[in-house]
């Protein structure tokens, strides 16, 4: 089946040309972050969602569901429940339960949360560099002691970064109860291998630690035929002491329906986890569990589709670096974001911050390093259709070309 990733969709405008039946259906009342955070001149490569109308499955769904029309508190249904094992046996090799699931409003919040349920206050939650910002918000949004380990740039221009294990240990104390583990990475795109992370599963196991594994975009692997490997999988023996985090809302485009994962395969931590989150979250959103079970169920075929639209975007994207003096990227291996090093554009010198100065002078809005722990670089969404895309390097070589 052909799926439609090159038509673009009105996102700045969303409802033109609709027939609109109330003021809640204006176009004006479905804003969405990436394109209403910037003036309406900007194109937006920033915030980590696509351009994408989701499978037309999950559509499918969602329409049947939105035509019962009572959204009463719902509960995770047990066909999501057992979609997800079939998913994860069939995709990455791992048979798990029905019961190891804790579906949650999100990843971010399931950051938050297992800090407070697995950590005592004053507690040092660690995690690597660069990095997704709210992981470097964790710590001390819950009490606790942010503790942060630099990885290692890339030895020449273009090769991978790597995960420093000196620099993790030495980051280690007696206090640090918790790594914030993201795993592909964001925003490197590092698929890591299992010898990088027999050494990290070393030390988690020497030093006591629990592990968040945030494998939020292991389902967007570029390279063909690659296959995840969940940190649970590769190191038995850290799974007890593991909460690994999946949603379909990177994959499938379902952001905004706030709906993820804990697998929590130990029956203690489980219910440790479950008994001090109780209250602070909202049970499931009933579209997001509905169009969850859709995209694991039926989504496949879109993905590798998918899958196909981002390699070429890639390509694209790093035939243009190659042209741009001092701009350096080391090509992602997963998902749809770029981590672009523009500390050596003369383009760019002077500059406090590359993300403002191309956002004033591109009029393109890509996040900023600095938020992720490293300034001088930005992170570059191309997970838009060609069209857009084009015209967004169109823009960025009128400023970084040479
Ligand atoms: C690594 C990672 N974790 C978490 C999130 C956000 O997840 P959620 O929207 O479920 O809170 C993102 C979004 O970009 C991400 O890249």
């Amino acid at each position: 089946m052909a799926f439609d990733f090159a038509t673009p969709v009105e996102r700045r405008h969303p409802g033109a040309g609709l027939q609109h039946g109330g003021p809640s259906n204006r176009p004006s009342n479905w804003p969405s972050q990436k394109w209403h955070r910037y003036g309406e001149e900007v194109l937006p490569l920033w915030v980590a969602d696509m351009d994408f109308i989701s499978p037309p499955a999950v559509l499918e769904a969602l329409r049947a569901r939105v035509d019962h029309g009572v959204f009463g508190y719902g509960l995770v249904p047990d066909s999501l429940r057992e979609t997800l094992c079939a998913w994860s046996e069939r995709h990455y090799g791992w048979p798990i339960e029905p019961d190891w699931q804790l579906w949650l409003p999100g990843v971010v919040p399931a950051l938050h949360l297992a800090s407070l349920a697995l950590t005592e206050p004053g507690d040092g939650v660690l995690t690597v560099t660069p990095i997704y910002p709210p992981f470097l918000q964790v710590a001390e949004r819950t009490g606790r002691t942010p503790q942060q380990a630099a990885m290692a740039e890339p030895a020449a221009p273009g090769e991978p970064w790597r995960l420093d294990l000196a620099a993790l240990e030495a980051a280690i104390t007696p206090r640090t109860r918790l790594l914030l583990w993201c795993h592909p990475h964001n925003p490197t795109g590092r698929v890591w291998r299992r010898d990088e992370l027999a050494g990290l599963a070393e030390l988690v196991e020497r030093h006591g630690l629990y592990v968040v594994s945030d494998e939020l975009h292991c389902d967007l692997l570029l390279e063909e035929g690659a296959r995840h490997v969940p940190l649970a999988v590769a190191f038995p023996e850290l799974a007890a002491r593991t909460l690994t985090l999946w949603a379909p809302s990177k994959t499938f485009n379902l952001a905004g329906l706030t709906t993820a994962c804990a697998v929590i395969p130990d029956a203690t931590l489980r219910r440790r986890f479950a008994a001090a989150i109780k209250g602070l979250v909202p049970d499931g959103n009933v579209l997001g569990l509905v169009a969850a079970e859709a995209a694991y169920g039926q989504g496949d075929p879109w993905r590798q589709a998918l899958l196909e639209v981002l390699r070429n975007h890639r390509r694209a994207l790093a035939e243009r670096v190659a042209r741009w003096p001092g701009v350096t990227m080391s090509a992602p291996e997963s998902t749809y974001l770029a981590w672009l090093d523009l500390r050596e554009s003369p383009a760019l010198a002077g500059e406090d911050s590359p993300q403002r100065a191309l956002l004033e002078r591109a009029g393109v809005a890509l996040s900023d390093g600095a938020d992720f722990g490293w300034p001088g670089f930005a992170r570059l969404n191309f997970g838009t259709t060609a069209t857009q895309l084009e015209a967004a390097l169109a823009r960025l070589d009128g400023v970084l070309g040479g």
